[in-house]
């Protein structure tokens, strides 16, 4: 088992958690950006160990985040480290998945290629958007799901909905699952995006009562929080008596917070892949988990 835990900036919550968890030191790159922009990165001390998991996830600024994992891995190989396990809590560029309009690239594929010209093999992330993100990284790439940890969080919430809404077909398995185990209804919604625009429309797939009832809209990410304010509005129409969202990533960008807001959403719970005042729950339990695997 590796015995150190370096990070970055980015994730030092989860850092530390998950060096507890492992029972293990940590140790944070110091990081700055040059006045003309670019990153820099120093380990403050020489590793003490040969394998380290290196703790980095991709948000927010992801470019930079990138960036300044490459740069992480290539001054850990530098000051001796020959294994490096590579923790993306929340791996960026996974919805540019495949070639939507000609001309387009497969994002994950040159940052796989960069990661694995650094000797970077082993990967482990969270919720990636999709299968076919996890094989464009072309890494030995582990992906963790948090389902436990989300139900965990609704019963220490204390959060008991009535119905459970995937925002579309493709959070339908995890809202399903959720819906079993505490015994609520499950609507489906089926949303189309503009590949141009950006914009999104969306209408349940069969119909459900919600009048009157509590509501939790799950999604893998919340970006713009237009998929879910799309749901969310529908739902407010229909008479919904509480409405909530929860999501792996709360990515929150610009105004999201208002805007589900303004569409009736009362609270919005995110995990600590991406560290900000959504995080509501901790996903240290699965990856620990996954690294001891
Ligand atoms: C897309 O398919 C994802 O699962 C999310 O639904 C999407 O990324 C959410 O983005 P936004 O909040 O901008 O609608």
């Amino acid at each position: 088992m590796n015995d150190l835990v370096v990070y970055g900036p980015s994730s030092r919550w989860l850092a530390s958690e998950l060096a507890q968890e492992l029972e293990c030191d940590t140790m944070m790159f110091q990081t700055k950006i040059f006045p003309d922009g670019e990153t820099y990165v120093r380990l403050p001390a020489s590793p003490s160990s040969k394998d380290v998991i290196l703790l980095n996830t991709f948000y927010p600024n992801q470019d930079r985040r990138i960036v300044e994992t490459l740069l992480m891995c290539d001054a850990l190989r530098r000051s001796g480290v020959q294994n490096i396990t590579l923790i993306v809590p929340y791996l960026a560029y996974a919805r540019q998945d495949k070639v939507f309009l000609s001309g387009e690239p497969i994002s994950l594929v040159p940052i796989g290629r960069a990661l694995s010209c650094l000797g970077v093999n082993d990967v482990i992330v969270v919720e990636a958007h999709s299968k076919e993100a996890l094989e464009a990284l072309g890494l030995n790439v582990t992906n963790v799901e948090v389902r436990e940890s989300m139900l965990k969080a609704l019963e220490a919430l204390k959060i008991k909905p009535d119905v459970i809404v995937a925002p579309d077909k493709k959070a339908e398995i995890r809202a399903s699952w959720l819906a079993l185990k505490l015994n609520a209804e499950l609507l489906v919604f089926e949303k189309s995006r503009d590949r141009l625009t950006g914009q999104v429309s969306s209408q349940p797939v069969k119909e459900v009562n919600v009048s009157q009832k509590s509501v939790l809209i799950v999604d893998d990410i919340i970006s713009t929080g237009g998929s879910v304010a799309n749901a969310s509005s529908f739902l407010k129409k229909e008479g919904a008596l509480e409405i909530r969202a929860m999501c792996v990533h709360a990515l929150m960008v610009g105004d999201a917070e208002s805007v589900l807001f303004e569409n009736g959403v009362l609270a919005v719970y995110g995990s600590n892949t991406v560290e900000t005042k959504f995080s509501k729950y901790s996903v240290v339990g699965e990856l620990s988990r996954a690294l001891k695997r």
